[in-house]
């Protein structure tokens, strides 16, 4: 392996262009608490390669500060969710229920699924007291995923309320790589966002932001002020930045190096030491940390610049050398059909001002349509340049791509993988290579919740000739209002 990368802030400059309005993360006042790792979902049946699970989204209290309760929002419990598992191959049978007060998705992001009903965006929804089953096998390798609500405009208020969920997939390969997977023990999700609390109860009104909300306190797993003791020498920690907005800067608190193996859609093809590491809104990254050189008492903590929003104490262990194989996994080389971009597609403005190509989301527009499992090039521009301009993320659903060239050059070490979301620089233009095997109407959009609710968010056809599909694409109005119920 190479010797670690240092300061892959992947846009520094993008970063501290910041407005006024950005909000420094600060350290909650609230006792340290163990880390909350959210628990597998428990299949509800298995059926030798079925596998039937219920998720029901739903409110409920959560302990987070001092004093009063926290009313917040989640699957299966009252914050975040179970973290649910799918194995490579086998076949899912999910009731998605919804036991809140207004209607909710359930979007898979990062999964291989048809659109635009079973991908849960917006034109999935679950009416209050309502529920949708979906079925669908599982055919792309491990990765770390993530489930949260589509409804937009109200995704990001649905999200910034509590609801979101891990998704692991596995399968043999990795498996063969014997990487840690003691789960709570030495593969550790590590879900960041941020909030702020009015009296101890959250306000997305009052928090609002439309270039996306950013809160005052790090919220990790849904725990506040978290540490957590390490019991083995090697831990995978799986990093989902489920902010609504914050770009989280990652480094140890004495720079200790990490390597990563995967990121958003899987294993990289080589792992990449890092000792600081980048992520948007959406994007995943598992790294593996090797504590061998601590001892039994230190305590270093994770950083996003200099605040510290994970601590980890050392506890007993054996030290152990990483041994990792020079390749993890092979990512299919894909021809492009035409060996020019056939898409551009364009990010521009802030605040109110967000438009993709333009244009505001239309939900019974199709914006552009692909041909099933053909393999085409887009480039994807942000425009973006006022008051130097922001990262916007691009996430495309129903597949997962790959990133060639940012404005022509290379891409950054760790996007060698498969992604199914990419910070772009302003005034950067990126080209990718993206092949859809599902059929479906699939959105794409910045992944700044509040963009997307805004409508900085387009859909795309995926069709196949031979068995061309009428969708019944609904109004926003239809989303909105259960159509049995006056
Ligand atoms: Cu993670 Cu369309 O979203
Ligand atoms: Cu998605
Ligand atoms: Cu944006």
């Amino acid at each position: 392996m190479n010797s670690p990368i240092h300061d892959y802030f992947f846009d520094k400059t993008a970063f501290d262009s910041r407005d006024g309005a950005y909000i420094h993360l600060q350290q909650p006042n609230t006792p340290e608490a163990p880390l909350n790792v959210p628990e597998m979902l428990t299949p509800d049946k298995v059926d030798g390669d079925d596998i039937y699970y219920t998720l029901t989204a739903q409110t409920g209290s959560t302990q987070l500060l001092t004093g009063a309760v926290t009313q917040t929002w989640g699957y299966n419990g009252s914050l975040l969710g179970p973290t649910v598992l799918f194995e490579t191959g086998k076949t899912y049978h999910i009731t998605l229920k919804n036991a809140l007060n207004e209607v909710t998705t359930f979007h898979w992001h990062g999964l291989n699924i048809v659109g635009p009903y079973d991908d849960g965006g917006p034109h999935a929804p679950v009416y209050p007291g309502g529920e949708r089953k979906i079925t669908f096998t599982v055919d792309q390798p491990s990765a770390t995923l993530w489930l949260h609500p589509h409804p937009c405009p109200e995704t990001a208020r649905q999200v910034w309320n509590g609801l979101a969920a891990m998704v692991l997939i596995k399968d043999d390969h990795e498996r063969s790589l014997n990487l840690p997977a003691d789960w709570g023990k030495n593969d550790i999700p590590v879900i960041m966002q941020d909030r702020t609390y009015y009296d101890n109860q959250l306000n997305y009104q009052k928090s609002y932001d439309v270039d996306g909300t950013l809160g005052e306190y790090p919220l990790i797993n849904g725990t506040l002020n978290p540490y957590f003791e390490v019991t083995s020498p090697i831990v995978r920690l799986r990093f989902l930045d489920g902010s609504n907005r914050r770009e989280w800067r990652l480094h140890f608190s004495d720079n200790h190096p990490f390597t990563q193996i995967s990121s958003d859609g899987g294993l990289l093809p080589q792992p990449v030491e890092f000792d600081h590491l980048m992520l948007t809104t959406a994007e995943r990254a598992d790294v593996l940390v090797n504590f061998s050189d601590y001892q039994e008492g230190d305590v270093v903590t994770l950083q996003t610049d200099d605040l510290s929003f994970l601590t980890f104490k050392i506890g007993k262990f054996d030290p152990e050398d990483l041994n990792l194989p020079e390749t993890l996994a092979t990512i299919p080389d894909l021809t492009p059909d035409d060996p020019e971009p056939t898409f551009h597609t364009v990010m521009s403005g802030m605040d109110d001002e967000v438009r993709l190509d333009g244009k505001l989301f239309d939900m019974q527009r199709i914006d552009t349509r692909q041909e099933l499992n053909k393999v085409a090039l887009w480039e994807v521009t942000n425009t973006n340049d006022m008051d130097d301009g922001m990262i916007h993320p691009f996430h495309v659903h129903g597949c997962q791509f790959q990133v060639l060239k940012r404005d022509g050059h290379d891409v950054y070490a760790n996007e060698h993988g498969w992604k199914d979301t990419i910070g772009v620089n302003p005034g950067e233009t990126v080209l990718i290579k993206i092949q859809f095997t599902k059929p479906g109407v699939f959105m794409y959009h910045c992944h700044i919740l509040e963009h997307e609710d805004t409508g900085m968010m387009a859909q795309i056809e995926i069709y196949d000739p031979k068995h061309p599909v009428k969708y019944h694409l609904l109004s926003m109005d239809e989303m909105m209002h259960d159509p049995t119920k006056k």
